[in-house]
């Protein structure tokens, strides 16, 4: 690592704002290179292949780089996962007496498994980082989640009907009830949801897999996703969470705890209420964060890797929230052959 980037590094227990900008080019990197592996593994309907090529890629990718590193959010406790599991501590080795930044992250090192197992559209590589503490240690459970953009996120309240809900998110964009697009996962858990959201006269979006990167396109203008609704997996709603607050979004949830054993195991990780409902500042109430994204396959807001002769192309989203950075980066990774070509 160049000294200089030591250097820069004010404080040993922080995040500070020059290292969201240092950080966001070495995470983009991370997940450029989980998603160019798994990439290679889309439609070869092996879905454990296709996590683990991701897991592992994304695991050697963080080993490089500088920073005191815990996952938080990751593949499963540590006694069920190789890596990438809770309370791994991760990035390149260094003696402690370097200054490096402490920095908590939650890994999805494959949104969409099924996705790319089956060569469907939005899988995604993706991570969130914040300064110690800045991400809620989620169990791994389900999630009742509401998802909007900016626009929308006064208006909204988990509890209320389904239709006062699409009511006010109408309202807040200027339309109709029948206009919105309700993104929604297709599971029998949801038919009810399905029904009611039906019944107001709104579309729905039902997608096999993916409520993460659905959450963001709601709260991207142009899209043509308005909501997402329903329930899904509680590490990706703090994932969700770290992304609506670079964005600006709202994500309301609630834990379900639908079984003793997991109300003791809640209780444990030093969750009091278990019927709480959070907003994306609770989930991710970090002052920095990091927020990093790519495209596996083609989605409605990230193109997939690109396999060519010359080379690899990769789409991400990369975000920082404390110095208000959305970027959407286009990467061209050359096979360094002497007569290479890159094309616009
Ligand atoms: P993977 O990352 O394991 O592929 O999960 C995809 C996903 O569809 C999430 O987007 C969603 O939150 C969760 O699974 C829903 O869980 P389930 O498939 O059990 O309904």
């Amino acid at each position: 690592m160049p000294k200089s980037q030591i250097e820069t590094i004010p404080s040993p227990n922080g995040l500070s704002q020059q290292m969201e900008f240092e950080l966001a080019l070495e995470f983009t990197r991370i997940v450029e290179e989980a998603a160019i592996e798994s990439a290679k593994t889309m439609g070869m309907g092996d879905r454990p292949k296709s996590d683990q090529v991701a897991t592992e890629a994304m695991r050697r990718a963080m080993d490089s780089v500088p920073m005191r590193g815990t996952i938080v959010i990751g593949e499963g406790e540590r006694d069920q996962a190789p890596m990438l599991y809770i309370g791994e501590k991760v990035g390149a080795k260094m003696p402690d007496s370097v200054a490096l930044p402490e920095v908590d992250i939650a890994v999805d090192p494959l949104e969409g498994t099924n996705l790319c197992a089956t060569g469907a559209p939005n899988s995604i590589t993706v991570l969130a980082a914040s300064e110690r503490g800045g991400l809620l240690h989620a169990p791994d459970c389900y999630m009742e989640k509401l998802v909007v953009g900016p626009a929308c996120k006064d208006g909204i309240d988990l509890d209320a009907p389904v239709k006062y809900n699409l009511k006010m998110i109408a309202k807040s964009l200027d339309r109709d009830v029948k206009d919105l697009v309700v993104i929604v996962l297709d599971r029998p858990r949801h038919e009810k949801l399905i029904a009611e959201i039906r019944a107001t006269g709104a579309r729905i979006k039902l997608i096999g897999d993916g409520d993460l990167s659905a959450g963001i396109a709601a709260a991207v203008m142009g899209t043509g996703v308005h909501a997402v609704m329903g329930i899904g997996g509680a590490p990706e709603g703090v994932i969700t969470a770290a992304a609506m607050r670079c964005l600006n979004g709202e994500i309301l949830a609630r834990l379900v705890v639908d079984k003793p054993e997991l109300e003791e195991r809640v209780k444990k990780m030093g969750i009091k209420d278990t019927k709480k409902i959070y907003h994306a500042q609770d989930l991710a109430p970090g002052e920095n964060i990091v927020f990093a994204a790519t495209g596996v396959t083609d989605g409605s807001l990230l193109k997939g890797v690109r396999f060519f002769g010359d080379g690899i192309r990769t789409q991400s989203l990369v975000m920082t929230r404390s110095t208000g950075k959305v970027r959407f980066i286009d990467s061209i990774h050359v096979h360094q052959e002497p007569d290479f070509k890159v094309r616009f």
